[in-house]
């Protein structure tokens, strides 16, 4: 073991190189963890590095792009290694496909989840095994509200939260026996590169494509809900608050607009959901 954690908890934060993770990574190091920011690109270090110095926090940096067997086996291997345990990890690193159901080529999907699905499962398996030895530590998923509403022009974004929320829950039952708690963050919007970085389904860039349309409004729809959204650094907040609780909830919304979509999906029937909705589109 490299470095004397001092009872210190050590944290992995993944797709920390902006938004929600950045904002993650920063706020777990300034209260005490000793926090490794992943990214896929360690170019994308220089943000989060020249706040480190400035505030001397304890943040590490390794390569970790979820997608690739390698690269989490690596970056979980030299973690462990260096520190001999892991405490929380944040399973983060997502994007967005946008595009209408019909116009969405397989692979376009099969991409979608490879990220937002398959490497959550990637980061959580290779983590889970010092978790159970140690007997604690808790795995926090960044799901969205869209793991628990669908909406127009984001069926693969949406089925991939879901799938998270469905792992997520299951999983809960079968390591809590060894002192593992798991918890979902629901952000609403957030104001981050994400809606920068979403990947446009080719199909939908087509003219001719009948979704057009309901494409564009939904995109004018974003753009304003957008304006009201909230920022990354409550979506921190949540997640300093769930880690640090005795007892974490599953499930924490971030943001009014998400506490008031699930207010109503409580307060109405599936029919009238799903009327106010397609109003989106
Ligand atoms: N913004 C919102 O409104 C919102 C709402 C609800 C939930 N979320 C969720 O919050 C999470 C973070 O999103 P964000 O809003 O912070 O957007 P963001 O600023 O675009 O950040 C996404 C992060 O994920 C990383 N990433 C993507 N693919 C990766 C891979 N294969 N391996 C490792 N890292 C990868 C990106 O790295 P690169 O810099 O290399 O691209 C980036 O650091 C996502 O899971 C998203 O679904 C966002």
């Amino acid at each position: 073991m490299l470095m004397m954690t001092n009872d210190k908890k050590v944290a992995i934060v993944t797709g920390s190189s902006s938004g929600i993770g950045n904002a993650i990574v920063l706020e777990l190091a300034r209260n005490n963890f000793i926090t490794y920011g992943t990214m896929r690109n360690l170019d994308k270090i220089s943000d989060l590095k020249t706040i480190a110095d400035q505030e001397n926090l304890k943040i590490y940096f390794k390569q970790l792009d979820v997608t690739d067997d390698n690269s989490v086996k690596n970056a979980i291997n030299s973690i462990v290694e260096e520190t001999g345990r892991i405490d929380v990890l944040v399973n983060n690193a997502g994007y967005g496909l946008v595009g209408a159901f019909e116009d969405l080529s397989l692979d376009e999907v099969q991409k979608q989840f490879e990220t937002n699905v398959f490497g959550v499962i990637r980061v959580t398996q290779a983590v889970l095994p010092t978790m159970r030895k140690q007997e604690s530590g808790i795995i926090v998923n960044i799901s969205s509200g869209a793991g628990r509403f669908g909406y127009p022009t984001a069926s693969a974004y949406v089925s991939s939260k879901f799938a998270l929320e469905g792992l997520t829950e299951s999983m809960s039952y079968e390591i809590e026996p060894f002192g593992i708690r798991t918890v979902l963050i629901e952000p609403g919007v957030i104001k981050t590169n994400f809606f920068n970085s979403m990947s446009l389904a080719r199909k939908s860039k087509d003219p001719d494509s009948p979704y057009l349309q309901m494409m564009q409004v939904m995109e004018k729809s974003v753009t304003k809900m957008l304006e009201k959204g909230t920022i990354p650094q409550y979506v921190a907040k949540t997640v300093l608050e769930a880690v640090t609780s005795k007892n974490p909830k599953l499930r924490y919304l971030v943001g009014k607009d998400v506490e008031q979509w699930i207010e109503n999906k409580k307060k109405m029937s599936d029919e009238e959901f799903h009327d106010m909705m397609a109003l989106l589109g």
